[in-house]
């Protein structure tokens, strides 16, 4: 049986455990709780403060508490409260880069009217515990397939599919049917029973798994409270918004707090403003519940908003997989296409300029101060010719083509780039290489 990744919320206190999080990092004799989301500091991006934690993670004591992190969400949780309360306190920090799901050279053939369709060509794909997964690409290209195959709702050709560290494709029977529970799935469309209220939605799988009334009715609450749904209990799907019903499906998801979160374009059919309704809910399913979010979508809005990871799906097979934050810093990947500012070309106003260049700049403190810094450490005249400022997750991300006039324009690009913006020459201007 997998284990359940069912979390506390923050804050329950016993005389053994250790004060509520209060939004600061603290130790104690045998207690260090450290995260980078709510504890960045000032200015700091949510790489830095990454880049940060994994550190303390990699120089701390076996002793050291469990605590899973949530970078952009900022909610830790303690994982495992049982552990605190052992007398010889063995858990370990665990790092978001931890592998929850593993996808080994997936292949699944649908037979088709004209032959047989390769729907997955040799997936691979990594995705790390706690963060959402956006599942990108065009129609036909399988995502929903990788998705089905993940949820053991279609069986691959070959490869395999390991949840925390068990192979699904290999079992049967009593563990298979475990290996499901632990993986809720948002289907594609309505999925709502009609003649059901929205309790009765949320409850259906805590039935099934023989669950007593008492409780049931408890965690229903729960998860209509981390839906914002309380008040639509009793009402049913029909009485509810295309919104709310999606919300209730991912709450039905969660009953049997699974360690894994599919959900199929849960937002296709929606507005934008519902739309981020849902995508605050699955959000949230991984900040305080620590689930594990793949979400296949069309839609980069989706990815833009709240995706720590991106697998960018074509024919069958991963064309591109990464941190959204990364990816977007390779001004040749198809994320940064989708989701940085564009730069239009202007040769005229990039002829007037020793040096020109496209910087991504990621974070708070790249974003604000990288090229002002540079200009006045260098003593260059820099300029903005193009691009602009957006936001991924919480994280402000620019792309901007500068201009650059001034004996050390090169130093103060190259500086640029060791400080951590992303320095891409362009093409036009008069240096005519590309670095
Ligand atoms: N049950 C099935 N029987 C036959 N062919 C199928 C079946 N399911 C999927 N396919 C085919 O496999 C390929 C991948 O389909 P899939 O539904 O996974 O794509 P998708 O990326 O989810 O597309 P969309 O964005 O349109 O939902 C398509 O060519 C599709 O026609
Ligand atoms: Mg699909």
């Amino acid at each position: 049986m997998l284990p359940s990744r069912a979390a506390e919320r923050p804050g329950s206190t016993t005389p053994q455990q250790p004060p509520p999080h209060g939004g600061r990092c603290f130790s104690q004799d045998r207690w260090r709780i450290t995260c980078p989301g709510c504890c960045s500091r000032a200015g700091e991006s949510s790489t830095t403060a990454a880049a940060r934690f994994r550190a303390v993670a990699a120089n701390s004591a076996p002793g050291a508490f469990r605590v899973l992190v949530v970078p952009s969400a900022g909610t830790p949780f303690l994982s495992r409260p049982s552990d605190v309360h052992a007398t010889s306190v063995r858990c370990r920090v665990q790092s978001w880069s931890e592998i929850v799901i593993t996808v080994e050279n997936l292949t699944k053939t649908f037979p088709g009217s004209t032959g047989q369709v390769r729907a997955l060509d040799g997936v691979n794909l990594d995705v790390a515990a706690g963060t959402v997964l956006g599942v990108v690409g065009p129609s036909g290209a399988g995502k929903s397939t990788l998705a089905r195959c993940v949820a053991l709702l279609e069986r691959p050709d070959s490869g395999a599919i390991r949840v925390d560290g068990t192979d699904l494709v290999s079992l049967g029977g009593p563990a298979l049917r475990a290996a499901r529970r632990q993986i809720g799935v948002v289907p594609q469309g309505d999925s709502l029973l009609r003649q059901r209220t929205a309790a009765g939605n949320v409850a259906l799988p805590l039935e099934s798994a023989g669950v007593p009334g008492p409780q049931r009715r408890t965690r229903v609450a729960e998860l209509l409270d981390l839906v914002g749904l309380t008040d639509k209990a009793g009402s049913y799907p029909d009485q509810l918004s295309g919104g709310q019903r999606q919300r209730i499906a991912v709450a039905r998801a969660l009953a049997a707090s699974p360690s894994v979160l599919l959900a199929d374009e849960p937002t296709s059919a929606l507005d934008p403003d519902t739309t981020g309704s849902v995508l605050t809910v699955l959000d949230r399913a991984r900040a305080e519940l620590g689930v594990t979010v793949l979400v296949v979508t069309h839609d980069m809005g989706v990815v833009r908003k709240i995706c720590d990871d991106v697998a960018v799906l074509e024919d069958g097979r991963v064309v591109e997989h990464g941190k959204v934050l990364d990816l977007v810093a390779d001004a040749a990947s198809r994320t940064a296409a989708s989701l940085l500012p564009a730069v239009d070309q202007n040769p005229a106003a990039e002829g007037a300029y020793d040096r020109v260049a496209d910087v991504v700049l990621v974070g708070f403190a790249a974003v604000g101060a990288l090229l002002p810094e540079a200009t006045s450490r260098f003593g260059v005249d820099l300029n903005l010719l193009g691009g602009g400022l957006t936001r991924l997750g919480e994280t402000p991300v620019a792309r901007f083509r500068v201009g650059l006039n001034g004996e050390r324009a090169d130093s103060a690009l190259e500086w640029i780039a060791e400080a951590g913006g992303a320095v891409r020459r362009t093409l036009a201007g008069p240096q005519g290489v590309a670095a």
